[in-house]
């Protein structure tokens, strides 16, 4: 079920018209929906119902405050790859047992408040991290529970850009030397190893990589068992696709059978790392148009949305769906453009040869799947101020983060002590 739907030809977030929202709160801006984050979490906690699991939510996708709480009041842990994210998931309520700390490069001072906060469990991605965080925990008289995360080498069948987990990535240890690392770790004295992690990538529309990887894992955890290690916990990862044209990612039911069968007799508490999939299609960019503008090849529609608002369509080739605010009729044609923002680089853009109904200056249009990896990978790129979000949850709306004002942003920068003040 899709909560942003037309309603007597407006666009609307469950039951608030986005014009509304335009008016008054200007454009562009990020709208989520309450009733979709929800439905989203209850389609993953159905999906466990009865394994031994739990549901980390990867902020990293959305961190906003008011989504993390969300989450939070369903029961969600958070997955987290900063102190900053934790702070985030601390302040919307996660009790810090819920929360697991990822990264491939966590600083000692993290590693330190991390510890402090008490989180619950640290992903481990490196034999130097496995010394660095024995280190601190020694320093701070605690014990660390870590799993190891593994790099299973699997083509998880995505964008190169968010494959993980693949021998060339960063990524996780290489499940050839693993063996090694939990010797190590066996060795810290400040350290309890709880179990193995693994994140083959994002955006993933099969299950086969998934089960893959599991299978390798698998074949890990019971050398791992012969060596004396007592492995309690599996952590999955996230990766799970969404719709962003056509693709027809996997149900949870579907994703969860696999798991199930794959992990079946190994007696480990599972984890589940979902992002994307959990906020994806339940936010949308808003944005105005500023100008059309037809050239000798193709016509370009200027909208006040950017590159710095939404960077995935440069970034990732992402495809994003565009609709029209104000519905148009049905046998309307349509003319192809470049849906592009006002940035000067060519690469600012949100789709390229799309065919829309004629779009014209102050027309409101709707970028979609907008949810996950928009908002938070924003930036204020040419002094734009970053574009506000807003929460709909039925008739109600709420602005959950504001636009900064332009004075706003120059008060966060400073002169040098030996330059004159400005004259103003
Ligand atoms: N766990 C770990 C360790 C991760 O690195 C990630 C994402 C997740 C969980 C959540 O993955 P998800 O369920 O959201 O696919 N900016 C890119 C996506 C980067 C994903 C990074 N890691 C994009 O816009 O497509």
């Amino acid at each position: 079920m899709s909560f942003f739907k037309y309603q007597n030809g407006a666009m609307h977030a469950e039951g608030v018209a986005l014009a509304a929202i335009a008016a008054q709160v200007g454009t562009p801006f990020y709208c989520y929906s309450a009733g979709a984050l929800r439905a989203g979490w209850r389609e993953f906690a159905d999906g466990i119902k009865g394994m031994n699991a739990s549901i980390c939510y990867a902020m990293k996708a959305n961190s906003n405050l008011a989504v993390i709480r969300v989450f939070g009041e369903m029961g969600a842990g958070a997955d987290i790859v900063s102190v900053g994210e934790m702070r985030r998931a601390l302040a919307a309520g996660i009790p810090a047992q819920r929360i697991i700390y990822s990264g491939v490069g966590k600083k000692a001072s993290e590693l330190m408040e991390a510890l402090q906060a008490k989180v619950g469990q640290i992903n481990v991605e490196s034999t130097a991290e496995i010394e660095t965080l024995n280190a601190v925990a020694g320093q701070l008289g605690v014990s660390a529970d870590i799993t190891i995360r593994v790099n299973p080498d699997v083509d998880a069948g995505t964008h190169a850009k968010i494959t993980t987990g693949r021998k060339e990535n960063k990524f996780g240890i290489d499940i050839d030397l693993a063996r090694e690392a939990f010797a190590l770790a066996g060795r810290q004295p400040n350290l309890k190893v709880v179990g193995v992690a693994m994140h083959i990538g994002s955006q993933l529309t099969s299950l086969e990589p998934y089960r893959a990887a599991i299978v390798r894992v698998r074949e890990l955890i019971g050398q791992l068992r012969a060596d004396g290690h007592r492995i309690d916990r599996f952590d999955i990862g996230g990766g799970l696709g969404i719709v962003y044209a056509d693709e027809k990612p996997p149900s949870i039911a579907d994703f969860m059978a696999v798991v199930a069968k794959e992990t079946a007799g190994l007696c480990c508490e599972l984890t589940f790392e979902p992002g994307r999939r959990l906020v994806g299609e339940a936010g949308v960019l808003v944005s105005e148009v500023i100008l059309v503008k037809p050239g000798a090849a193709k016509t370009f529609v200027i909208v006040d949305a950017a590159m710095n608002d939404l960077i995935r369509p440069t970034l990732y080739e992402a495809w994003h769906d565009i609709l029209p605010v104000r519905e148009s009729r049905q046998d309307t044609a349509t003319i192809r453009c470049d849906i592009v923002g006002p940035i000067c680089e060519s690469g600012d853009f949100l789709a390229q040869n799309r065919d829309l109904p004629p779009l014209a200056a102050g027309d409101l249009v709707m970028i979609r799947s907008a949810g996950a990896y928009g908002a938070v990978m924003a930036s204020s790129y040419n002094t734009r101020p970053l574009a506000p979000e807003v929460m709909v949850d039925g008739t109600r709306f709420a602005v959950i983060r504001p636009r900064p004002t332009i004075d706003e942003m120059l008060r966060a920068e400073r002169f040098p002590p030996w330059m004159e003040p400005a004259k103003t």
